[in-house]
C-alpha cells in the first residue's frame, strides 16, 4: 500500500509532460509562419542561394557570413530593385556571379519569401511562460 504515493507522483509527472509537449507542438503548428507556404521559384531561389554559396558571405535571419549584410529584410527595406541591382552587377566588395534572368527572378522571389516570414534582428517578440515566442500585436 505505501508504494501508491510515488506511482501517484510519478504518473503526474507523466500526464504534466504530455501536457506540457502538447501545448508547445500546437503552438508551433499555428503560426502564422508554419501555414505559409514557400512558391516553386522561391524554392528555387534557394537552390541559386545555396549554388553560390550566398550565405558564406550575407546572413539569413541572422545567421550565416559576415562580410556583407544580413538580408532577411532588403526587399521591404530597399526594394526589389535595389536587390536586383547587386545580384546583377555585384558591387566592389561583391562578386558579380553573372546570374541569368530565370536565376535573379527566383532569388528575389526567394528574398521576398524570407522578408514576409520573419525580421532581423528579432526585436518585439513576448516570451511566453512556457518557453516559446510570440510577435507581438500591432498597436
Ligand atoms: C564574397 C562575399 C559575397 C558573396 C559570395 C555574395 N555577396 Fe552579396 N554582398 C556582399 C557585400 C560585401 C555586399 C555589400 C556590398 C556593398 O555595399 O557594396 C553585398 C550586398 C548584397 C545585396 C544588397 C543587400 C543590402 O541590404 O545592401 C544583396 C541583395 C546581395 N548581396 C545578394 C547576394 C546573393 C543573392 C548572393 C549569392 C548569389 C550574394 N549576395 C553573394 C558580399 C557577397
Amino acid at each position: 500500500m505505501k508504494m501508491i504515493l510515488p506511482i501517484k507522483i510519478l504518473l503526474f509527472i507523466i500526464l504534466a509532460y504530455f501536457v506540457y509537449s502538447f501545448a508547445i507542438y500546437n503552438q508551433v503548428m499555428h503560426t502564422e509562419v508554419a501555414r505559409k507556404s514557400i512558391s516553386p521559384l522561391a524554392v528555387k531561389g534557394k537552390d541559386v542561394f545555396q549554388k553560390f554559396n550566398c550565405i558564406s558571405c550575407h546572413q539569413i535571419y541572422g545567421l550565416g557570413g559576415y562580410i556583407g549584410p544580413d538580408l532577411t529584410n532588403t526587399i521591404s527595406e530597399k526594394g526589389e530593385a535595389y536587390a536586383e541591382a547587386f545580384l546583377r552587377n555585384g558591387s566592389l566588395r561583391m562578386p558579380n556571379f553573372n546570374l541569368n534572368d530565370t536565376q535573379v527572378e527566383a532569388l528575389i522571389e526567394m528574398l521576398k519569401a524570407v522578408d514576409s516570414s520573419g525580421s532581423f534582428p528579432a526585436k518585439d517578440f513576448d516570451v511566453s511562460w512556457y518557453g516559446t515566442i510570440q510577435k507581438k500585436e500591432k498597436e
